[in-house]
């Protein structure tokens, strides 16, 4: 999709039109159930998803955010913690974390993957952040 010749920095209209008679459809079949949350169609696509991801469990939640908070939460992250994010994310990244109790810490992303950078030029080891907090019993700042 172009606009006066300009390429937009982001087109979420063409995969919606794209996928318009399949959303129409499941939302037609939801009404008819009332059943929005919870329910046999979340428990069905949980089902599915899972196995699309090659793993035992699914779990449906409301948001993206919540999505990043509840994981943050099932990976042990607790108040006080520090989790590394990087600057150029979302602003739910962020949220998440501080959601979970805990503090993000910023670090660099790698010139070319533009990710997260597993070496950042400061010695930290983003990886390593949150284990070390735990392990010496406090949630002071790692590295
Ligand atoms: C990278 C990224 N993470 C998380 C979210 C949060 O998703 P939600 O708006 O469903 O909470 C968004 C939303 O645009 C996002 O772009």
């Amino acid at each position: 999709m172009t606009t006066n010749g300009h390429i937009p920095m982001l087109d979420l209209v063409t995969v919606h039109r794209e996928l318009e008679e399949e959303l129409v459809s499941v939302f037609r079949a939801a009404l008819g159930t009332a059943r929005f949350i919870g329910g046999p169609m979340v428990e069905d696509f949980e089902v599915e998803f899972a196995e699309f991801c090659e793993t035992p469990h699914c779990v449906g939640v409301g948001s993206g955010t919540d999505a990043l908070r509840f994981a943050l939460i099932a990976a042990g992250v607790q108040p006080g913690d520090t989790v590394v994010t990087v600057p150029n994310t979302f602003i739910a990244t962020t949220e998440a974390i501080s959601q979970a109790g805990a503090r993000p810490d910023f670090v660099d992303i790698h010139e070319l993957t533009y990710t997260l950078d597993q070496q950042p030029g400061d010695g930290r080891h983003p990886r390593a952040s949150v284990r070390a907090d735990r392990r010496h019993g406090s949630h002071s700042r790692a590295g």
